[in-house]
């Protein structure tokens, strides 16, 4: 089975390069898994998942975004192993009630935590529909990197807002807040990561080189204060 780190990757984003780097042992180990993506949306991960081999399951409350995945899935050729699903995050025990089976061996909650009604329910619902010893990926929005980012574009005055917990669109994270929000799920952390450093803050005109993105990318994301000031925090976690 090829994997994302060998060539796959060098086609996807190199914003999300981090997240791929994470998941390449789970997802390029040779078996094919069951894949539970919850807000996958349009299938940025489901289709390349499935193209990698993987049966995914994406589930997500919006029609238009499941529409868009069966026409991206069936023009990769893996309508076959891509399945969506219409529902919330929080209530994955009503959208999945036999569709489960032993329990997924990998879940995504990618960028969905900011804007379901409650993340810790979100994340105990995905915990529950993992098999023992199943994985989750988790990606949310960092609030130091919203701030920063909002900074540099010209916006101080909403920078500062960011700050503030209960002000902005949505829903911002810290590392040690979603790490225990984690745990609270009575799920088991890795280490955390940023996502994407630097290639949100390239202007699309500044022409560098995308792999040299990648790989810059790669080589802070583990690391502070780099990482710190990412426009995303990841982690993967394990159901005990
Ligand atoms: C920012 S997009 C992220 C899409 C995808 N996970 C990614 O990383 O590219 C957020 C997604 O969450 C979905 N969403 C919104 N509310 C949700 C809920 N309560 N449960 C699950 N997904 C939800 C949206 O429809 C949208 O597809």
């Amino acid at each position: 089975m090829p994997t994302p780190a060998s060539t796959a990757a060098e086609q996807l984003p190199a914003r999300t390069a981090a997240v791929w780097a994470a998941l390449d042992p789970v997802i390029g180990a040779g078996t094919p898994l069951r894949v539970l993506d919850v807000g996958g949306g349009s299938g940025m991960f489901a289709v390349p998942l499935a193209q990698l081999g993987h049966d995914v399951t994406v589930v997500d409350p919006s029609a238009d975004a499941l529409a868009t995945l069966g026409r991206r899935a069936g023009t990769a050729g893996v309508g076959e192993r891509v399945r969506g699903l219409q529902g919330d995050g929080d209530l994955l025990h009503e959208v999945l009630p036999t569709a489960g089976g032993d329990g997924y061996d990998l879940a995504l909650c990618h960028f969905v935590l900011e804007v379901v009604d409650d993340p810790a329910v979100t994340l105990r619902e995905i915990a529950g529909a993992l098999r023992p010893g199943g994985q989750v990926s988790v990606a949310t929005a960092n609030r130091a990197g919203a701030v920063l980012a909002r900074a540099l574009s010209g916006h101080p005055v909403e920078a500062l807002g960011l700050l503030d917990d209960r002000k902005g669109d949505r829903r911002r994270f810290d590392p040690a807040g979603l790490l225990t929000l984690v745990e609270g799920a009575g799920l088991r952390p890795g280490p955390w990561r940023g996502v994407s450093v630097v290639a949100d803050l390239l202007d699309a005109a500044s022409g560098a080189d995308p792999s040299a993105v990648r790989a810059l990318e790669l080589a802070l994301a583990g690391i502070s204060p780099y990482r710190d000031v990412a426009t995303g925090l990841h982690v993967l976690a394990a159901r005990a």
